[in-house]
């Protein structure tokens, strides 16, 4: 295993975390992990190396911290350091943030967390974080040795990241979502370089893009591409070697699903370097994002332009939903993202047709059009 320092502190990391997001499970039901199974794999990662572990009170139905706990007996907590998320769309008041560590550490069995995060910051929770004043509160809880350090999460555009990498001198760590497709997205480069200078460890998430970077096959013309490296390396160990090249990557988490999975993403850990991928390599992967980019048919650049609509369509939301779903043939997911993610005030079918956004429109998109094929094959049926 490789292992990196982790920002301000004195303390290395191994350059592969654990995300216990993507457990086995059984039946297809998140909320039955399947225990012996996802616990062997959590502990061979432990004894070849890996020393961070994420977790979030959400995750598998809010069972993923209940069974981390387990794992982490015999010995195997003292091995690793423990990072674990407030959801912050649970935070209405003050007394919420009592309330929720203590549940969460009740659930781990720890009496000590390493690394408690804000999870999933956008401009409403953060401006909510300050306005209870969240700082004050955590500064106590770390002081009385609840837990070591006050870190976020993040899922919004680079000048909200901005914001909040600015506004509080004592953050430790920034979880982004990272990989060769996002380097425009959300923080993006951009953002893994600011929070790297400002002394924060960068962890990254989603460093095969929650596994669309690496389906098996890959799309013929993504697979065409990668066919012109003499490398022998897999859609995951380009993807992964992408992130730990870069030396302001801390450590990559990966929520490995499979015990094949755990042993292949160590491997290529213990091969990471910066600097490892050559000019042409990186000449490679940008022909692969480019790739992927044309797979994408509606061609729409996120500019916002054409917002606001009167009627309240996210427009670029929905096309980046769309698009995901054609470039990495993930129907199902997308179909889920939409339903989940886009209110129903927000959807395709509230279009009134005004034509105000095909005006404002620098690409010249069939916004209508659009909008409509994408509520008749992403909107579920009525019930
Ligand atoms: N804070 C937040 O808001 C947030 C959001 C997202 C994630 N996270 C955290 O970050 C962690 C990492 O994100 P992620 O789980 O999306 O990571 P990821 O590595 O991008 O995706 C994981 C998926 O990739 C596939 N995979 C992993 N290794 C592979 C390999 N060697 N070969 C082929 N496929 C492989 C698996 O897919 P299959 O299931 O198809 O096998 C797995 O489910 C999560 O587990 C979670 O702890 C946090
Ligand atoms: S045409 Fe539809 S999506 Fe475009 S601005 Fe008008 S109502 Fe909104
Ligand atoms: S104006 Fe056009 S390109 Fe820009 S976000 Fe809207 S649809 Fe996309």
């Amino acid at each position: 295993m490789k292992y990196r320092k982790f920002g301000k502190l004195d303390w290395e990391v191994s350059v592969l975390g654990f995300g216990a997001m993507r457990l086995p499970v059984i039946d297809d039901d998140s909320s039955q992990i399947d225990e012996p199974k996802a616990a062997a794999m959590i502990r061979h990662a432990i004894d070849q190396g890996v020393n961070y572990v994420d977790m979030a009170y959400t995750y598998h139905q809010e069972q993923s911290e209940r069974f981390v706990g387990k794992v982490l007996k015999d010995g195997y907590r003292d091995k690793v350091r423990v990072a674990t998320k407030m959801p912050s769309w649970l935070v209405e008041e003050e007394a919420d943030f009592d309330r929720l560590l203590t549940e969460q550490m009740t659930r781990l069995e720890l009496d000590y967390l390493d690394f408690y995060l804000l999870h999933s910051l956008n401009a409403r929770s953060w401006s909510n974080f300050q306005k209870l004043d969240v700082f004050t509160w955590a500064e106590k809880r770390m002081a009385e040795g609840l837990f070591g350090q006050l870190c976020f999460s993040f899922h919004d555009d680079y000048p909200v990241f901005e914001s909040i990498v600015e506004g509080y001198d004592n953050w430790a760590m920034a979880q982004i979502q990272y990989n060769y497709m996002d380097i425009d997205v959300q923080a993006g480069t951009k953002g893994l370089k600011l929070a790297s200078d400002r002394g924060l460890a960068v962890v990254v998430m989603e460093p095969l893009r929650g596994g669309r970077l690496v389906k098996d096959p890959q799309p013929d013309p993504i697979a065409g591409v990668w066919a012109k490296s003499d490398r022998d390396w897999t859609p995951a160990a380009w993807a992964l070697h992408w992130v730990w090249d870069q030396p302001e990557v801390t450590t990559a988490l990966s929520g490995m699903h499979t015990m094949a999975e755990v042993e292949e993403n160590l491997a290529i850990a213990s091969n990471s370097a910066v600097g490892k991928l050559t000019d042409e390599d990186h000449a490679l992967i940008k022909e692969v994002r480019h790739t992927y980019q044309d797979l994408m048919p509606i061609p729409c650049t996120q500019c916002e332009y054409c917002l606001p609509c009167p009627s309240g369509v996210a427009i670029p939301r929905i096309f980046d939903i769309y698009n995901d779903a054609a470039a990495y043939d993930s129907w199902d997911r997308s179909k889920w993202a939409y339903n989940e993610f886009i209110k129903p005030e927000e959807m395709a079918d509230q279009c009134v047709e005004c034509g105000e956004c095909e005006a404002a429109c620098p690409q010249n998109i069939k916004i209508i059009e659009w909008l409509a094929t994408v509520h008749q094959k992403l909107a579920k049926p009525p019930a």
